[in-house]
């Protein structure tokens, strides 16, 4: 019987063609969530999996599922996937891996002319960096029915376009119900985005669990003015209050042991002119914590100190929470799966924790489902200088192969 392989410079090459799908000034990628770019990435994915052979398909939110047809096609699927979007400054493995390690793996099983019992779908989970439109993993979040289909496309981003109309726009409406249908289990492949397993030069990590994360906007207004005429003491500076806010928001990290990791990463001010002052801002918090009780505590106590903040400067305070999701530990049994395919194939493996959210979490809440990661250079990641090495990237992709073949069955 023919073994199956990774074509690891199929798999390099793959990510280099999708690179150059709205590279970034930096020499990383710039693909946010449905934007031209992202139609244009989308459309890629969709030409290669047909020329694999797969049935494409898209659902309500936009999430596209290549589907390798099993010998018991009435078998629910085992999936893989993640996602084709991007930071604003990010680089071309984040998310990007997950979807074209997939459709390597449906080569890999091609080229050996293997068939498998279970039907093998590939996903590319719609906006999962949420970097766009205030709250991330939309399409795996509606697909497991963690988020309301309607409230998610009626979601805005800066410039007040919605989820509904850029799917439209870019022809990414699917016709099809979003989830509801069972799924044999969920293998995502991942960067580990994070410096573990470089340092300890291992080439994969089976994940055990990853971390819960709650999002913010809070929204604080003042009253606009001229920058020369106003007195200081007559200000209502929505700045100067977002400023203080932020950074007490920020230190409320230092405040438990071991500290949630906080970050205030989005801005907007109105009107955003140099000489008037700022009469609202707008900012973002992404707070995360593996225990779900500290995380809720800090919470609180970021919103205190705002309110604190706000009262003392005469400011209005608005504080929506736009996400959240609890710490999940993977299927032990996906876990094991992974954990066995790198010892067949000789590949060095760790179990390892998630700090970073991934769709495999969302994933999680209907189906069995675990994750693999791979180093990436000095664990740098959303951050255009992102880097992996085709041999990392190959052997992760063998792990995905076996894990795969061992749920769906050779035919
Ligand atoms: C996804 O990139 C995240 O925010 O963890
Ligand atoms: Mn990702
Ligand atoms: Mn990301």
């Amino acid at each position: 019987m023919t073994e199956p392989k990774i074509d690891s410079r199929r798999l390099w090459d793959g990510h280099m063609a999708m690179a150059e799908i709205g590279p970034s000034p930096g020499g990383g990628t710039a693909r946010l969530a449905l934007t031209d770019f992202d139609r244009e990435a989308r459309h890629l994915f969709r030409r290669w999996a047909e020329e694999a052979g797969c049935a494409v398909r898209v659902d309500g939110i936009g999430n596209i599922f290549a589907r390798r047809e099993g010998e018991d096609p009435g078998h629910p699927p085992v999936m893989t996937g993640s996602h084709l979007d991007t930071q604003p400054l990010g680089g071309p493995f984040d998310g990007i891996y997950g979807v074209l390690a997939g459709l390597e793996v449906v080569r890999a099983l091609n080229d050996a002319g293997i068939a498998t019992r279970l039907p093998i779908e590939v996903v590319d989970w719609t906006d999962e960096e949420g970097a766009r439109f205030g709250a991330g993993c939309l399409g795996s979040n509606v697909f497991a029915g963690r988020r309301a289909l309607d409230n998610t496309l009626a979601l805005t981003d800066a410039h007040g376009n919605t989820v509904r109309g850029e799917l439209e726009r870019i022809g990414y409406a699917g016709p099809k119900p979003v989830g509801g249908f069972p799924i044999d289990c969920f293998f995502e492949i991942h960067i580990e985005q994070g410096p573990i397993l470089e340092n300890e030069g291992i080439q994969v990590g089976a994940v055990e669990g990853a971390q819960a994360s709650t999002g913010y906007w809070v929204t604080v207004t003042g009253e606009e003015g001229h920058a020369g005429t106003l007195p200081m003491a007559l200000r209502r500076d929505a700045m100067h209050g977002s400023a203080r806010m932020i950074d007490a928001v920020v230190n409320v990290a230092m405040d438990f042991d071991p500290h949630p990791v906080i970050t205030v990463g989005h801005l907007r001010v109105r009107p955003n002119s140099r000489n008037t002052i700022p009469g609202q801002v707008t900012f973002s918090i992404d707070s995360r914590h593996p225990d779900n009780d500290i995380l809720a505590s800090a919470g609180a106590a970021m919103r205190a100190a705002c309110e604190t903040i706000a009262e003392d400067r005469g400011l209005e305070l608005e504080i929506e929470q736009t996400s959240h999701r609890d710490s999940v530990v993977f299927d032990p049994g996906c876990v094991q799966t992974i954990r066995d395919a790198a010892a067949a194939r000789g590949i060095s493996c760790r179990d390892i924790y998630s700090g970073a959210g991934h769709d495999a979490i969302n994933l999680s809440h209907v189906c069995p489902a675990g994750m693999i990661f791979v180093p990436c250079e000095k664990g740098v990641s959303h951050n255009e200088a992102e880097n992996a090495k085709p041999e990392d990237l190959a052997a992760g992709a063998e792990v995905l192969l076996h894990a795969i073949l061992a749920r769906a069955g050779r035919a």
